[in-house]
């Protein structure tokens, strides 16, 4: 049978590059780190040898001596949620472009867990954190920034400690309620995320004064807050249909929600957006896949992980930049829904 020679896990040292190019090992350093006491006969040959051997820097020695990892962590809620994996995507990719890696944190919706993992993250001795906070108030993430952790908090909560990225939730709400205003829609209900976080807050207080904006009658129960899950959606939905009379539009505040939500409608046997129009925060590939494809509020998922991976990449370099929030539109895609 061929050698048995078992296949190399262990990465190639600086040792195999300079037996390689029978070269010293601190004459291969030098070429690794730039020196320009080599010859360029010898530089081409250690170079041959560190393609040969499949040579990479060691990570752990680099850091020690940059003090710095080049390793950022993400912490989401929940990377099920196109509206998070988007977000992450775009921030892993703009991290990568600057030589980053990322550690991906899925929290799960829970604060101990965030904050454990968080701390994971410390040891990890990660440059930079990227939050997406499953907590109502920045306090814990604040306390890490006074110890020096570069971080920046996305899409909840607000801090005057850190720099964030968010969008104008109030202003895609207003958005929606003129929209389904403009529709003829005159019984207008929310199911709205839990007031506890700023997003769903913003925009449920948005919806109230939009229904006064455009003199439509504020009915309470058909102001609904739940949590952000389809479940939440889906009961949330049921219970609206229940009222008599029942509502004739519905703003959803997230995807999940109006996922969970749409699921109920049909199960009543009610058609969209005939007998209750549909509108949903967070355009996701699903809205325009469901019949009929679903209107929404779009935010700039895209922009929004890339702005806030530039703020955080940005103060590696200035640390005691004063704290930056970016607010950005979100927009209405108005599809078969309204
Ligand atoms: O779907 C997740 C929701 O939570 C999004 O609307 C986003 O804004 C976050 O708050």
């Amino acid at each position: 049978m061929a050698g048995t020679g078992i296949k190399r896990f262990l990465p190639p040292t600086l040792r195999d590059v300079a037996r390689r190019a029978a070269v010293s090992p601190a004459t291969a350093s030098r070429v690794l780190n730039g020196s320009t006491t080599v010859s360029p006969a010898i530089r081409q040959r250690v170079e041959e040898a560190i393609r040969a051997v499949g040579y990479t820097p060691n990570r752990v020695a680099t850091s020690l001596r940059r003090q710095s990892t080049q390793t950022v962590s993400l912490l989401v809620p929940d990377i099920t949620n196109p509206f998070f994996a988007d977000v992450a995507r775009a921030a892993g990719r703009a991290f990568r472009r600057a030589g980053y890696s990322c550690l991906l944190c899925d929290t799960g919706g829970d604060v101990a867990t965030e904050e454990r993992d968080a701390v994971l993250c410390l040891h990890h001795r990660v440059d930079g954190m990227f939050v997406i906070s499953n907590s109502g108030a920045p306090r814990f993430f604040e306390k890490l920034g006074r110890q020096g952790q570069a971080i920046v908090l996305v899409d909840r909560p607000a801090s005057d400690e850190l720099d964030s990225v968010r969008v104008d939730n109030a202003d895609g709400t207003l958005q929606a309620v003129a929209h389904l205003a403009a529709r003829g829609r005159r019984r207008l209900a929310i199911i709205s995320g839990p007031l506890t976080l700023l997003p769903a807050r913003e925009r449920f207080d948005a919806f109230r004064a939009g229904l006064d904006l455009y003199n439509l009658r504020r009915i309470d129960p058909y102001l609904h807050a739940t949590g952000f899950s389809v479940a939440h959606g889906y009961a949330a939905a049921r219970h609206l249909l229940s009222l008599d009379p029942p509502p004739d539009a519905i703003f959803a505040g997230n995807n999940t929600l109006g996922i969970g939500a749409i699921r109920a409608i049909k199960e009543r046997g009610c058609r969209i957006p005939d007998d209750v129009a549909v509108i949903m925060f967070d355009d996701v590939y699903l809205a325009e896949s469901l019949e009929p494809p679903i209107t929404v509020i779009a935010q700039p998922t895209g922009q929004i992980g890339t702005v806030a991976a530039q703020l955080l990449l940005g103060r590696f370099n200035e640390p005691n930049r004063p704290p930056k929030e970016i607010l950005l539109k979100p927009q209405l895609v108005v599809r078969r829904s309204t």
